[in-house]
């Protein structure tokens, strides 16, 4: 396992639609292995390959709702990791949600993002057998970013507003 440089705006490969994934050799399953490393290290709470500088359709989520207890503590939720291939979104809510996202791939900026509250992305896992996930809140955000990424696409392309952040302010970074 090994980190990967994060290629950050103008590198072309973010802009470019990445092509789909149909070996599911050694090379594929190291690829995974050190993207979760690359992301967990950053870190952030999601990473897809063009991000690696890797033009496929592959992306990491790993994510876990926090909670607070009766004393405003703040409980770490149980964290879910996910590594698909090919994914693609097959139901959307009609019920959208601002939220504020950053990127590692876009150091030193955030911007408020409208998504959609609840999706369903299928595609393939590591083994390449067919998986689907029910996502909603902050894990649907997650998914929708890293689905862009693979399109070519980053978030102030759809932000309605962009900003430096304080250095106080504290977004989850995708
Ligand atoms: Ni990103």
């Amino acid at each position: 396992m090994a980190l990967r440089k994060i290629v950050t705006l103008p590198d072309p490969v973010l802009r470019k639609k990445a092509r789909p994934i149909n070996k599911f050799d050694k090379d594929l399953q190291t690829l995974i292995d050190d993207m979760v490393d690359t992301m967990r290290e950053a870190p952030g709470v999601g990473l897809a390959a063009p991000q690696v500088g890797i033009s496929e359709r592959l992306i990491v989520v790993e994510y876990g709702e926090d909670t607070e207890d009766e004393n405003g503590e703040i409980i770490e939720g149980p964290k879910r990791l996910f590594a698909m291939i090919n994914p693609e979104i097959v139901k959307t809510s009609t019920e959208t949600e601002l939220g504020v996202e950053g990127c590692l791939s876009i150091p030193g900026l955030v911007g408020e993002v409208e998504r959609f509250s609840t999706i369903q992305v299928k595609g393939l896992n590591r083994r390449g057998q067919p998986m689907k996930v029910k996502a909603e809140g902050w894990l649907a955000r997650i998914f929708q970013h890293e689905i862009d990424h693979i399109n070519g696409v980053v978030f102030p392309d759809r932000a309605t507003k962009v900003w430096k952040p304080e250095p106080e302010e504290e977004e989850e970074i995708v």
